[in-house]
């Protein structure tokens, strides 16, 4: 009978900056956050934090129509109560949401904030969530405040959030997302 062979586990490739953990891009968005403070007068805004560490992501948005007739997010800041990767990641969505229709800006998914960081350390895979669901309770906030229908898979990661199950969401689709995802770097 032929010996069984034991199958490794594909592994993330693994890339290392001066700054440890963090590569170039992530300390860029760190040292010099995109879009950061609050808009005094803004349309919508979201206040979440992070039942695994404490930290907290606030985010506002000014909400336009555009040649289309859609609602577009105009404008759009972030304040970060957290780590390094909590300021790369709240900058780094604004970017990716301004200018985007909020229907656009719902699909933003924490992994697009992750790749467009060039990639995050796993450990802090849970700062980029934060990011994605300050952006999706701001777009909730703004149906809400304009008596607009709230999609239902909308309104269910509200209550996810609301019940900080995000977390726990993440955690079981991180181990196949990201951890065992081969050729993608979070580090
Ligand atoms: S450790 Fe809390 S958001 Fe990063």
């Amino acid at each position: 009978m032929p010996e069984k062979t034991k199958t490794e586990a594909p592994k993330a490739e693994v890339k290392t900056s001066r700054y440890g953990p963090y590569n170039e891009i992530i300390i860029d968005h760190f040292r010099n956050p995109r879009n950061q403070g609050e808009i005094a007068d803004a349309d919508a805004v979201a206040k979440v934090g992070s039942p695994i560490c404490g930290d907290e992501l606030h985010l506002y948005i000014k909400v336009g129509t555009n040649a289309a007739g859609q609602l577009y997010i105009s404008d759009v800041k972030f304040m970060s109560f957290g780590c390094a990767a909590a300021v790369a990641t709240g900058s780094i969505i604004t970017e990716l949401a301004k200018g985007k229709t909020l229907e656009d800006a719902l699909k933003i998914g924490r992994k697009d904030v992750a790749m467009a960081l060039g990639g995050l350390p796993v450990q802090k895979i849970h700062c980029s969530l934060l990011s994605t669901d300050a952006l999706h309770e701001a777009i909730y906030d703004y149906y809400k405040k304009h008596g607009i229908a709230v999609p239902a898979d909308l309104e269910q990661l509200h209550q996810n959030i609301i019940k900080g199950t995000t977390i726990a969401r993440m955690k079981q689709e991180q181990d196949v997302d990201y951890c065992a995802v081969p050729n993608i770097s979070f580090l």
